[in-house]
């Protein structure tokens, strides 16, 4: 029997391939910090499981395929209070930010097209991009520069015959970085100048922690044609397990293709899409006091990580994860070595290795990327086991 080229191109989630692993630790009565996951701990707001349990309908019918109306016009009115008009045809429901990228994927990729995207990247974009026979064109980006990637002339040399768009995540998984209405600009014009679709994956967009608004690409009105907005419920209201996203754009065609996998798939839950209609509606301070809670664990993990010798370590300016090298020979070697055999007073942690952010694994090799998704103690702790571990794992 045969697996397709497809599949065996795409790997597993690093923030998942070690659950094993983790299994097997927690067996043996150990306490594992999860920094691997961006799971967040923050409760989902009460509105959500209020309009649940205020659905009054007989039946669980079939949604609409591109979502429930009370839904789109809540993310309607949310676009409108960033001075962004949607139509109600603009935007695709889907289960989760992650089936947004899928179908996006599977509507611009044939065989062998190419996606830029800025490198260290989401590492799941490699199974959307490769699963749609597509192939990730890194643009490397270091953390001496900012992960700064919106270059024109940097962009243009990695343009050819086969490339259908560019990718990336602003704020920026894993490196934390923002991208500038000004970089915005250049992003937007080489991908207007080259006919390129420009997707802006955006779930972490209230999460910006120098006082500045986060731009959206959505604000630009001269690429209707090319812009993709990639929106989720799951960071933004704490609400992961609602699997509610969505993919949004003006562009004719595409919305045509994008409406054939969202009817493929019949619909989304019903559930999950009425508490996200409720989440949408929340008022803008509901992001002022988690944007606080992300800012101060920003910096209790930065600082700590800072005390660790040998940590190098830009500072993140938004989304909730760290991605530090640390003075190891082998991010994946130390994860397992962390779960098989190390504890601290019966603690361990997890991470997700550097490996999986690059297109060549060996260029994350010693970086870890850390969400700070926890409470302000337990990431304290978490950072103090990760000191303790890295002097014994180098001392054996
Ligand atoms: C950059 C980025 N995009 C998209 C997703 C997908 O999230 P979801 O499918 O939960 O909306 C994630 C999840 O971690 C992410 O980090």
């Amino acid at each position: 029997m045969q697996v397709s080229a497809k599949a065996m191109a795409c790997g597993l989630s690093p923030m998942r391939k070690f659950n094993p692993y983790e299994a097997e630790a927690v067996k043996k009565g150990r306490k594992v910090y999860h920094l691997n996951i961006g799971q967040p701990d923050i409760p989902t707001p009460a509105v959500a499981m209020e309009a649940v349990r205020n659905y009054g309908e007989q039946v669980l019918a079939y949604a609409p395929s591109a979502g429930v109306p009370q839904l789109i016009n809540a993310v309607r009115d949310y676009y409108a209070r960033l001075g962004v008009q949607y139509g109600p045809k603009d935007i695709y429901i889907t289960a989760g930010g992650s089936e947004a990228l899928y179908f996006v994927m599977l509507s611009i990729l044939d065989e062998g097209c190419e996606v830029i995207v800025p490198e260290p990247y989401y590492p799941n974009y490699n199974t959307f991009i490769s699963s749609a026979g597509g192939k990730i064109c890194p643009l490397p980006t270091s953390a001496e520069e900012g992960y700064h990637f919106a270059d024109k002339a940097r962009i243009e040399a990695l343009i050819n015959d086969k490339t259908r768009a560019i990718l990336y995540s602003n704020p920026g998984n894993p490196t934390g970085a923002i991208l500038s209405k000004e970089d915005l600009r250049v992003l937007a014009d080489v991908a207007k100048e080259h006919n390129l679709y420009l997707i802006s994956d955006e779930v972490y967009r209230e999460f910006v922690y120098g006082g500045e608004e986060l731009t959206s690409i959505a604000q630009f009105d001269d690429i209707d044609d090319n812009a993709v907005v990639i929106d989720s419920t799951s960071k933004r209201f704490s609400a992961c397990g609602a699997r509610i996203g969505m993919a949004i754009t003006k562009n004719e065609l595409l919305q045509q293709q994008l409406n054939k996998f969202c009817q493929g798939r019949l619909a989304t839950a019903v559930l999950e899409q009425i508490a996200a209609a409720a989440l949408y509606g929340l008022d803008a301070s509901y992001f002022d006091v988690v944007r606080e809670e992300y800012k101060h664990r920003r910096e209790i993990c930065y600082q700590k990580l800072m005390e660790i010798p040998g940590v190098v370590c830009r500072e993140p300016k938004g989304a909730f994860y760290l991605m530090p090298q640390l003075p190891i020979d082998d991010c994946e070697k130390f994860q397992i070595w962390l779960l098989e055999e190390f504890e601290d007073n019966g603690e361990t942690l997890m991470f997700a290795p550097g490996t999986g952010f690059y297109a060549n694994p060996e260029d994350g090799k010693t970086q870890v990327r850390l969400a700070y998704v926890l409470k302000a103690e337990d990431l304290e702790r978490a950072m103090e086991i990760l000191k303790i571990a890295i002097e014994k794992y180098n001392a054996r």
